[in-house]
């Protein structure tokens, strides 16, 4: 096919020595297969910053750490400079998560290198050596469903012992290879340390593969590794090989109160208790509201 523009600086570098076809297009980039000597491989080309959300990126940023501090200033300002190493930021988190990733034995596509704001990785193939399909592209046996869905949760444990998360991980970002489950797509990947959100985003990730492989084997619905293991990383005592059981003991005989009380804080629960109490003629104290918000927990 005609050379993209983007792609032509790998050619004159030799990185690469033919373009062979255009992926689907999905959100944020146009994926390319390559030719490289006898190696077929992928080529992300990024959108141009302007046709990208950043609003979104705000959240997933936060607590990446910013070597340079000329840089993280001008990033906080919303300089054209600030934008500018903002996208250079985005778009180098990928790469660096890929590397990172495949060091800790995660299965992600082995990176090659990162040109001109083209991504190259190795192929992702199927037993054809055709691209990998999607997860969401095909139908799995209840024992395939089992399978990759361990071998996901193991992926993302390795991950999270790396320091990161996934974000945006479903059944579109992960390839089903000839020897299993690929994530991919990991420009957003979240410091795990100092991000806010990173529990939330976690559990999440890990969420979402629990619904999809549920719809294969049923039984998997029931299982909550995300908070299993968010568990654990907390506690400081998650390694890749730990053991799971899939189960949470979601802890309702100790009250921690001020724990209790910060969440009932964060979603703004506390305020509606007192109220109906309020109304009732009796205001509660601290233990009061706690049991109370316990109890409705207990009931959803
Ligand atoms: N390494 C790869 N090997 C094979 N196919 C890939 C690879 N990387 C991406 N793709 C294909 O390109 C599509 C888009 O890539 P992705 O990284 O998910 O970017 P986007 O942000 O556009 O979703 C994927 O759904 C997948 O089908
Ligand atoms: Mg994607």
């Amino acid at each position: 096919m005609k050379v993209p523009k983007r792609l032509q600086p790998l050619l004159d570098d030799g990185l690469i020595d033919q373009v062979e076809a255009q992926l689907m297009s999905g959100k944020e980039a146009q994926v390319y297969v390559v030719r490289s000597g006898d190696e077929l491989r992928c080529a992300k080309v990024f959108k141009e910053a302007k046709q990208r959300s950043f609003k979104q990126a705000v959240q997933y940023q936060e607590g990446r750490r910013e070597r340079n501090s000329r840089r993280s200033r001008a990033m906080a300002k919303k300089t054209r400079y600030g934008q500018k190493e903002q996208e250079q930021a985005w778009l180098n988190a990928e790469v660096d998560a890929l590397y990172r990733l495949a060091a800790a034995d995660v299965r992600v596509p082995q990176p090659y290198g990162f040109i001109d704001g083209v991504l190259l990785m190795e192929m992702i193939s199927d037993a054809e050596g055709l691209t990998a399909p999607r997860l969401d592209d095909v139908t799995l046996s209840v024992e395939e469903a089992r399978e990759y869905y361990e071998k996901i949760v193991r992926d993302v444990v390795k991950m999270l012992c790396a320091g990161l998360i996934h974000g945006d991980l479903s059944e579109f970002n992960v390839l089903l290879a000839a020897d299993g489950p690929v994530i991919i797509d990991l420009p957003q990947a979240v410091d795990a340390a100092g991000n806010n959100s990173a529990e939330m985003m976690f559990e999440r990730d890990v969420d979402n593969m629990r619904r999809y492989f549920g719809r294969f084997a049923p039984e998997l619905l029931a299982t909550d590794y995300g908070k299993e293991i968010w568990a654990l990383y907390e506690a400081g005592e998650l390694h890749p090989e730990s053991q799971l059981t899939g189960c949470f003991e979601h802890d309702t005989s100790t009250v921690d109160v001020d724990e209790l009380m910060t969440v009932i804080d964060d979603v703004r629960e506390e305020e509606a208790y007192r109220q109906g109490a309020r109304d009732r003629g009796d205001e509660p104290g601290v233990e009061e509201a706690a049991e109370e918000w316990q109890e409705s927990q207990r009931e959803r």
